[in-house]
Parts: structure tokens; sequence; C-alpha cells
């Protein structure tokens, strides 16, 4: 059993570093989640350039964030090369900002407002996310690909099957970002036993969508009454609808999937970069149920995803969960494969 504790990121680095020469492309970049995250990866001592593209805002947030003191280059453009790019005079567009990139982030979309479900933003995500991806099958066919925006558990099957159609897909190197998952499930967990939640490291697999996350509890060896254990899983599964309701129609999670976003970007290019035994949950194509793709520990290394992990014991409560799970996300893998291979 591998823990899916996240590993470290680095810590602030406002001089230069020699560790790691990348890349990050992060498409959607002048949004809630786009702009904190372009300024955690531009603190970042493993990102060497941070390329910001959306279809708005994206010089001005570049200029902005170019102006934090680390050694990084900033570039920012807009869909239309003619339309102006940061620095003034460089050159814009969608080639420009993902050509050479070893991460790209993928945060571009509709957020949910109160009483939609995740997906209920397919019909507009699912084609920004296709686009975005044929994008990246033409202009860096080996970066990994993180993908945030929703319906993960349809979004993540578009990405793979625009690939697989432009005949580069490479299911080390698709993932859907579940870190914030991990991240709620430690939080949370950490309020109930009284300990900071950073030392915990609470296994959570499935989908990212209401009961398709699955937490598993039992692993933490916590004790806890029946009663709890199901407000603490239901609390996880449905933790982007806590933060849906609070923000009350101005949208969903941000910063705190900015955070996650960041957390797993940088342990990629850790990776990415040789560093050994980066075990981080994603959502990616795997053979360990019979789900096309579940979250799960994986392994990364100098390739992606080198190994996707099991998941250990599952007790009888889970397993419960497990079962109602399945269908659900193998239907919302379904859609996303449908929808790609109109
Ligand atoms: P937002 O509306 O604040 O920002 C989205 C950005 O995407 C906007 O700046 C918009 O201009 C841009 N965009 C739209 N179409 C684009 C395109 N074709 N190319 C490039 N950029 C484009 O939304 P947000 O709060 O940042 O959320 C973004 C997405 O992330 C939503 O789908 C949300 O549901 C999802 N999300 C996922 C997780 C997760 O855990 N995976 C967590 C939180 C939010
Ligand atoms: C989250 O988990 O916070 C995100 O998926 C956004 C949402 O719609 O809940």
């Amino acid at each position: 059993m591998f823990s899916s504790k996240l590993p470290a990121v680095a810590s602030r680095a406002f001089t230069s570093s020699s560790a790691v020469k990348a890349k990050v492309a992060v498409l959607g970049a002048a949004g809630g989640i786009g702009q904190p995250l372009s300024l955690l990866c531009k603190l970042s001592p493993y990102v060497t350039e941070l390329s910001c593209y959306d279809v708005v805002g994206t010089p001005g947030v570049a200029a902005d964030i170019s102006h934090v003191p680390t050694a990084s280059k900033t570039q920012g453009s807009l869909p239309d090369p003619e339309a102006g790019a940061w620095p003034t005079g460089s050159e814009g567009g969608l080639k420009a900002a993902l050509t050479g990139a070893s991460v790209v982030v993928i945060p571009a979309g509709v957020p949910r407002k109160p009483g939609m479900t995740r997906d209920d933003l397919f019909n507009t995500n699912a084609s920004i996310v296709q686009t975005l991806v044929e994008g990246c099958a033409e202009h860096c066919p080996d970066a990994v690909l993180a993908i945030i925006s929703n319906p993960v558990n349809s979004t993540v099957p578009i990405a793979a099957e625009v690939l697989k159609a432009k005949g580069v897909f490479d299911p080390k190197k698709v993932c859907g970002v579940t870190t914030l998952d991990v991240c709620r499930a430690n939080t949370f967990m950490g309020e109930h036993m009284g300990v900071d939640p950073s030392s915990l490291s609470v296994p959570v697999i499935g989908g990212h969508a209401g009961i398709t996350i699955l937490p598993l509890l039992s692993q933490t060896g916590a004790s806890m009454t029946d009663e709890e254990r199901e407000a603490l899983t239901v609390r996880i599964q449905f933790g982007g609808d806590e933060v849906v309701q609070a923000k009350a129609g101005a949208g969903s999670a941000t910063l705190s999937m900015a955070y996650a976003g960041y957390v797993f970007t940088e342990n990629v290019l850790k990776a990415l970069a040789g560093e050994k035994d980066i075990v981080m949950p994603a959502y990616v194509k795997s053979s360990i149920t019979s789900a096309e793709y579940f979250a799960s520990p994986c392994r990364f290394g100098v390739n992606g995803v080198e190994e996707v992990l099991g998941y250990g014991e599952l007790n009888e409560y889970e397993q419960g969960w497990f079962d109602k799970m399945l269908p659900e996300l193998e239907g919302q893998i379904q859609k996303g494969k449908d929808f790609a291979q109109k």
C-alpha cells in the first residue's frame, strides 16, 4: 500500500535556482484559478518559463506576475497572435503559448453556480477542453497535461480521445487533477483527529464528482463513530458544493484549487527532472478497476505516470460506496468518449 501523502513543494525561493529548466503553460490563466495558480508557478524554482494563455486578459496578468522577482520568464498570450501579448511585441497565439511546454495545466472553462452538478458544465467545457487539447497535440505532444476543467470525469477521456485521433496519446501524460480532494480529506480529518493536516495522507480514489469521490478513511486508523464516518465521507465528497454555496453564485473553489494545482504541477516537474519517489493521486487511464479512468495514487517519473498504484483494502462501508460509484463514473467516462468520437 502506497501513501497518498502529498509530496512536499519547494520552499518559496526568491532567488534563482539551478534545479530544473521547464516551461509551464496555464490555459485559462486569467480566471479565478488561473491567476493565483500562475502566481504560485512564478514562485516555483522548478519553473523557468511561465506561459499564461486565455481568451481574455493574459497580457495584463503576465505583465503583473512578471514583476515578481523570481528567475523565471513570464509570457502572456491571447488566441489571436495579432491581438497583443506580453512582453509587448512577443509572439501571441496558442502555438507560442504551448511550444516547448513540459507541463500544460488546464483550468479553462466555466465554474458551477449553486444547484448545478459538475456534469451541468459539460456542454460548455467539453468543447473548450477539446479545442485546447487539439492545440497541445499539435504544439507540445510530449507535455504532461494536468486537466482541472470540470467535469474532470469526462474531460480527461475527451482529452485522451483527441490525442488518440491525432496519433499522440500517451496514457502516462494525461492526468485529471484530483489533488484538491486529498487536500480536503487531510484538512477535515486533521480537524477530526486534532492533528496537523499536513501530517496526514488520506487516500481518495475514484473520480472527481460527488459520490465518485471516495475517501478511504479506514486507512487513517482514526477512531470515529458510524455517524462521524458518514459525515466526514460526505463532506469530502461534496466539499466542492460547500464552496459553491458559500460563494453564492460567484463561482467555485479557486484559491484552494490553485494551491492544489500548484502542488500537482511542481511535483510533476520534480519527477520529470528525475527526482524519485514522487507519488501523487491522479485521475488517469487505469486498469485497476473496471473503469477505464480512475483516480488513485500514481508514481510519477521522467515520463509522467510511471505506475498506477493500488489503493489497499476497503472496509464494508467503503465497499458500499465503491459499488455505487463505479457505474456512475463509467457513465461519465463514456459520455466524454462519445462526445470526442462524434
Ligand atoms: P473562471 O471562470 O474564473 O476562469 C476560467 C477561465 O477560463 C476564464 O478566464 C476564461 O476566460 C477562460 N477560458 C474560457 N474558455 C477558454 C478557452 N477556450 N481558452 C482559454 N481560456 C478559456 O473559472 P474557475 O473558477 O477558474 O474554474 C475553472 C474550471 O475549473 C471550472 O470548470 C471549474 O469547475 C474547474 N475546477 C476544477 C477543480 C478540480 O478539483 N479539478 C476545482 C475547482 C474548479
Ligand atoms: C471542486 O471540487 O471544488 C471543484 O470541482 C469545483 C466544483 O464545481 O465543486
